[in-house]
């Protein structure tokens, strides 16, 4: 695992946007798996950045997503599809028909689910890319803590502390869906490379947890300890738990 020290959250964004792209510059065809939340905003601003000033196509890519909330979604302006379209998909080459992310509003949820995930199963050697956040509580993905590792897609019953943390993307706490439906933990664990972004002293005591305690389904996160190429990059505040712990991991 690399850990990547970054000053701030610009920093982070800038850092984790430099990796994504030398992927696409190196495999333009790369299948790369989307995060939404506060977290990647600004990676995602640096990606548009770069894509305007002509260093990086995706045209030839393919994008999946972690999670989408149940319900109406695409009514809804909090959805994670009209997350992706305004603040990445809209403003760059990729092309719609190659951009999949879970529909929580299918008749047939389960169907869905299989859908997503056969379509998941389908990437020779599984996602090239995948962008995590990590929850206050250690979910990554909407994968909750639970006594098992979920493994494929899934309906999720949020927790209250996940509720609570979608509060800012909402005038209205009635309104914060309670129930989602995430990629599982296989086709996270599946993925070539993992890119771990955190920011901001709410991370540091989960992230601490997560990368250097017992691999639990408790704190779904920590499973990432044992993928073969996880690379995160965080910013001060997020490591200052590590920083005082482990120093020496620090890159
Ligand atoms: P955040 O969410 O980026 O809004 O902190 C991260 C997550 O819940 O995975």
């Amino acid at each position: 695992m690399n850990i990547i020290f970054c000053e701030d959250y610009e920093e982070m964004s800038r850092k984790a946007a430099a990796i994504i792209a030398s992927k696409i510059i190196l495999k333009p065809d790369s299948v790369i798996g989307f995060a939404t939340g506060a977290t990647p905003i600004g990676l995602y601003k640096e990606l548009i950045k770069r894509y305007e000033k002509g260093e990086i196509s995706f045209a030839d890519m393919r994008t999946f997503n972690l999670d989408e909330y149940l319900g109406e979604i695409k009514d809804l302006e909090t959805s994670f599809y009209n997350f992706m379209q305004n603040n990445l998909f809209l403003h760059i080459d990729v092309k719609p028909e190659n951009t999949d992310i879970p529909d929580g509003s299918a008749a047939d949820i389960q169907a869905e689910c299989e859908r997503y995930t056969e379509a998941l199963d389908l990437i020779p050697e599984g996602l090239d890319f995948q962008i995590l956040g990590i929850g206050a509580n250690g979910h990554i993905g909407f994968n909750e803590p639970d006594d098992y590792f979920p493994l494929d897609t899934h309906i999720v019953e949020l927790t209250e502390e996940t509720i609570e943390g979608q509060k800012p993307f909402f005038d209205d706490y009635n309104k914060i869906p309670k129930r989602a439906v995430t990629m599982g933990i296989r086709a996270i664990m599946n993925a070539k490379q993992l890119l771990l972004i955190a920011s901001g002293d709410g991370k540091s005591k989960i992230l601490e947890k997560a990368l250097f305690g017992p691999v639990t389904p408790n704190i779904p996160a920590s499973i990432l300890q044992i993928h073969r190429c996880l690379t995160v990059v965080a910013d001060r505040a997020a490591l200052s738990q590590i920083i005082e712990k482990h120093p020496d991991a620090i890159l």
